[in-house]
């Protein structure tokens, strides 16, 4: 019965689900709940939650547009203190993440990211870097020996770098933020690694630049899910499922578009002609490979 009017208190208005579950906290304070009634109750609470959570990752899309309102220090720091709760290797945490929000600096970094103009116009921009120097420190600090300057330590702690900046995008979201991945933060990590003062041990991995949105653009589209998921083990595709999974997306107008702009015959051309040609490809990865080199991530003697 108290379970039954909890849900209709839960879903019957359209508060955010922190304020509702407040105040049904509030209203049942003072009374004893009977053990079955209880658990319905907290069911019910966790439920509702998760369902705000799926509609959120339904619904989200990237923010490239900001309006000038600030994004306030303690909503930036509980933000942060979010991400911090990421699960890391071992419980390392070997990633740190550089808050920009000096106009100097942003303008500084903007070249480095191809002068995309979200990391002037957003009032923050979060540089998640892959560390293992404070890590080391510790170490070095209580007579135990790092074994950490190799590619593996990279890759365990760009997971870390870039799990946090994913727990970041989430709670920022979930607070009406809008949120840009930044990719070119691999592509120049050499000179974002000066302007950042990173020192060794140290590899920026992705950006996020943050705000409330001042734009609403539709949503881009996904492949099904079908044909990204595997049951049991890989089944690799065929041309027709290929086909099949591919084309939504190549029937889409604004693909057609692209495709026509760039003078290309296919979609797929845009990406591998246009997007992500394979001379740059091995370009930036020859300057990352040195970054990795530089910083101290590629020592594979024993
Ligand atoms: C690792 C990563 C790097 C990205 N780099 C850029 C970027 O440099 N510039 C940009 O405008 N968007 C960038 N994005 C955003 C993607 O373009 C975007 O997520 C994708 O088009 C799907 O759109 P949605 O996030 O709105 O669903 C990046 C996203 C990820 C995850």
């Amino acid at each position: 019965m108290l379970g039954a009017w909890c849900l209709l208190l839960v879903t019957g208005n359209h508060y955010p689900a922190p304020f509702k579950i407040a105040n049904i906290r509030n209203s049942f304070s003072s009374i004893p709940l009977v053990l079955e009634e209880f658990v319905s109750f907290v069911y019910i609470l966790q439920h509702d939650h998760m369902n705000d959570l799926s509609e959120l990752l339904l619904n989200r899309r990237t923010i490239r547009k900001y309006s000038s309102e600030v994004v306030g220090d303690n909503l930036l720091e509980d933000l942060l203190k979010a991400a911090c709760r990421t699960s890391t290797t071992g419980n390392m945490q070997v990633y740190s993440i550089i808050v920009t929000r000096d106009e100097v600096r942003k303008r500084e970094l903007s070249p480095l990211h191809f002068n995309q103009k979200m990391v002037t116009e957003a009032p923050v921009v979060l540089t998640f870097c892959a560390d293992f120097n404070r890590f080391n420190k510790w170490c070095l600090l209580n007579n135990a020996q790092p074994g950490y300057d190799n590619f593996l330590s990279f890759m365990t702690a760009a997971i870390d770098a870039l799990l946090a900046a994913q727990t970041f995008c989430v709670a920022a979201e979930s607070k009406g933020l809008g949120i840009c991945y930044l990719g070119t933060t691999t592509y120049m990590a050499n000179k974002i690694i000066e302007v950042l003062k990173l020192p060794s041990g140290v590899v920026p991995i992705t950006t996020i630049t943050l705000g409330w949105p001042a734009e609403n653009p539709g949503q881009p589209d996904r492949l099904p899910p079908e044909a990204v998921i595997h049951k049991e083990v890989y089944s690799d595709y065929s041309d027709s499922d290929i086909r099949r999974f591919y084309s939504e997306k190549e029937g889409r107008e604004d693909s057609k578009q692209f495709i026509m702009e760039n003078s290309k015959t296919s979609l797929a051309q845009v990406f591998t002609d246009v997007r992500y040609k394979k001379e740059d490809n091995v370009y930036f990865s020859k300057m990352l490979l040195k970054v990795l080199q530089d910083q101290g991530f590629m020592n594979n003697e024993q």
